[in-house]
C-alpha cells in the first residue's frame, strides 16, 4: 500500500496468483542468487528517458507503438527473426509518424516477454492431465510429463536471450540499420500484399524527398542523430517476480529502485489485485508501468490501483492498456476515463485490441482482423467522445508471413491457418496485417488531431 514501506522482495508476504510449482526450491535459490550478481539489462537513465517520453504522450505530444510476440522463444530465437520484427516495426513508426504526423515512442515486446499467465493450471490431452505450458522460462511446451516439469535454469537461459536480443536491437537501433535514408530498404521481399506494398512505398518516397529537400538546403543527416538513429525500448509483462527481484537494482545517481529486465514492466489482467504480489512488486520500481485493463475492471478499482502504482501521479508512470474486446471497448472504457478524469489523473491510454478478441476456429485460436480494427476504431470513438487522448496501440505481432488471424487484406480465412501457425501461445498479426493496422491508425491520429484543432461549432464563441 502506498506509505508502506518496500524492498525488492516485499511481494513475496503477499497472496501470488500464477506461480509456478517448482520442484526444488533450492535449484530455484540458487538460479535466482545467480541472476542477482549478472549485470542489468536495462539502465535505470533509459527507463527514466522513456517514462519522460510517455509523458508526453500523455499530454498528446506523440503516439505509443508497443508490439511483438505473445510469448518468445528459445527455439525461434534468430538473427533473421530479430531483424524482421524490427523492421515491421520501423515501418509501422513511418507510417505512424508520417501519415499521422506524430512522433512515435517505440516500445518492443520482446528481450524478456518469455512468462505467461494461464487460465488453467493443467492441461489435459486424450485423458492425460500435465502442468499448463507457462513460457520458456518456465517449462516447455511440448506435451510431456519432463518437459512440462517448471525447471528454473530455465531462467538463465531466458536472461542470455533477452541479453543477446537487446544486443541486436541496440545495433539495428544504432548502428545505421534505423537511418531514414533506408526507409525503401525496410520494404524488401517480405510484405506480400500490393495494396500495402504500394501504399508504403508512396509514404517512403515522399520521405525520401523530403531528404533530399533537407539536403539541398544544408541540412546535413550527419549532423542529426535522430535522422541516422532511433530510441527502441523493450517491455514484457512482470509476472515470474523471482526473476525480476533478481534483477531490481538500486540506482547509483538517484538511490531508487529499478527493475533491470526491461525498459517497461505492465502486469497483467489476471495479476492485478491490489493487495496481492504483482501490484506490491511494481509499486516499488520507478520504471514506467504498463496496467492492462479488462472487462472485469471497476471504476473504483482503477482508481485505487492508480493511487498505489502512481501516487505522485508522475507524468509518463503509467499506462492503461485497454483490452475489453470490439464489442465491450464502447460499454467499458468510457466509465474508466471519465473516473481518471474527475482524479485528474493522465495516464498514457493504450489499446491492446488482441486480448479481447481471441475467438476458436476448429482446434486453433484466433482473431478476426475485422475485430482487431473495430476494437481500435472504438478505443478513438470513446476518447474523442470524452476528449481525452488515445494515446498508443499495443499489438501482438511478428515480421514474419504466418496464418494465425483470419481477415485483413489478403483475407486469410479458418482454413489457412494450418499453414504457417507458429505462435507458442496467442495468435499474431503478420507483417502485412500489422502494417495495414499501421496505416489504418494513422488515420485515425489525424482525425482526432483534426478533431481537437477544430473545436465543436457549440463550444466556439
Ligand atoms: C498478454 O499480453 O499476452 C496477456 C496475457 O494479456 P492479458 O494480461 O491482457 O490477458
Ligand atoms: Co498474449
Amino acid at each position: 500500500m502506498p506509505g508502506e514501506s518496500w524492498a525488492p522482495a516485499s511481494w513475496r508476504t503477499r497472496p501470488v496468483q500464477q506461480v509456478p510449482a517448482y520442484r526444488d526450491a533450492e535449484a530455484l535459490a540458487t538460479v535466482e542468487r545467480q541472476l542477482a550478481g549478472f549485470p542489468p539489462l536495462v539502465f535505470a537513465g533509459e527507463a527514466r528517458k522513456l517514462k519522460a517520453t510517455l509523458g508526453r504522450v500523455a499530454a498528446g505530444d506523440a503516439f505509443l507503438l508497443q508490439g511483438g510476440d505473445c510469448a518468445e522463444s528459445f527455439a525461434e530465437h534468430s538473427a533473421d527473426n530479430i531483424r524482421d520484427f524490427f523492421r515491421v516495426f520501423l515501418q509501422m513508426a513511418v507510417v505512424l509518424t508520417f501519415a499521422g504526423s506524430s512522433p512515435v515512442v517505440k516500445v518492443g515486446r520482446i528481450a524478456g516477454q518469455f512468462a505467461k499467465p494461464r487460465s488453467s493450471d493443467t492441461e489435459t490431452v486424450d485423458g492425460v492431465t500435465l502442468p499448463s505450458y507457462r513460457g520458456d522460462i518456465v517449462n516447455d511446451i511440448a506435451f510431456d510429463a519432463e518437459a512440462r516439469e517448471p525447471d528454473p535454469r530455465r531462467q538463465l537461459e531466458a536472461y542470455r536471450q533477452s541479453a543477446a536480443t537487446l544486443n541486436l536491437l541496440r545495433a539495428f537501433a544504432t548502428g545505421g540499420y534505423a537511418n531514414l535514408d533506408n526507409v525503401h530498404r525496410w520494404m524488401l521481399g517480405f510484405v506480400r500484399d500490393p495494396a500495402q506494398a504500394s501504399r508504403y512505398d508512396e509514404v517512403a518516397e515522399r520521405i525520401s524527398q523530403a531528404l533530399s529537400f533537407m539536403r539541398a538546403i544544408g541540412i546535413d543527416p550527419e549532423m542529426h542523430p535522430e535522422m541516422r538513429t532511433t530510441d527502441f525500448y523493450t517491455s514484457h509483462e512482470a509476472l515470474l517476480l523471482g526473476y525480476e527481484q533478481a534483477l531490481t537494482r538500486v540506482d547509483s545517481t538517484s538511490g531508487d529502485w529499478y527493475a533491470t529486465s526491461g525498459h517497461m514492466l505492465w502486469i497483467g489482467d489476471r495479476t492485478r489485485q491490489p493487495d496481492h504480489a504483482h501490484v506490491e512488486y511494481a509499486r516499488g520500481i520507478r520504471n514506467p508501468i504498463g496496467l492492462k485493463c479488462g472487462p472485469s475492471l471497476t471504476p473504483d478499482g482503477l482508481l485505487r490501483l492508480a493511487d498505489i502504482l502512481d501516487p505522485a501521479r508522475e507524468p509518463g508512470r503509467l499506462t492503461l492498456i485497454c483490452r475489453f474486446g470490439a464489442e465491450k471497448v464502447q460499454e467499458h472504457l468510457p466509465a474508466l476515463v471519465r473516473a481518471m478524469k474527475r482524479e485528474g489523473r493522465l495516464p498514457v491510454w493504450s489499446c491492446d485490441p488482441m486480448h479481447g478478441n481471441t475467438v476458436k476456429a476448429g482446434s486453433y485460436k484466433t482473431r478476426p482482423f475485422e475485430l482487431i480494427t473495430q476494437e481500435i476504431r472504438g478505443f478513438f470513438a470513446v476518447h474523442r467522445a470524452e476528449g481525452t487522448r488515445a494515446g498508443g496501440l499495443h499489438l501482438e505481432m511478428t515480421g514474419k508471413d504466418v496464418t494465425e488471424c483470419t481477415g485483413g487484406a489478403r483475407a486469410l480465412t479458418d482454413a489457412d491457418l494450418r499453414d504457417r501457425y507458429h505462435t507458442f501461445c496467442d495468435p499474431r498479426l503478420n507483417a502485412d496485417q500489422a502494417l495495414e493496422v499501421a496505416f489504418m491508425t494513422a488515420g485515425l491520429i489525424k482525425e482526432a488531431r483534426d478533431a481537437v484543432a477544430r473545436p465543436l461549432p457549440a463550444a466556439a464563441e
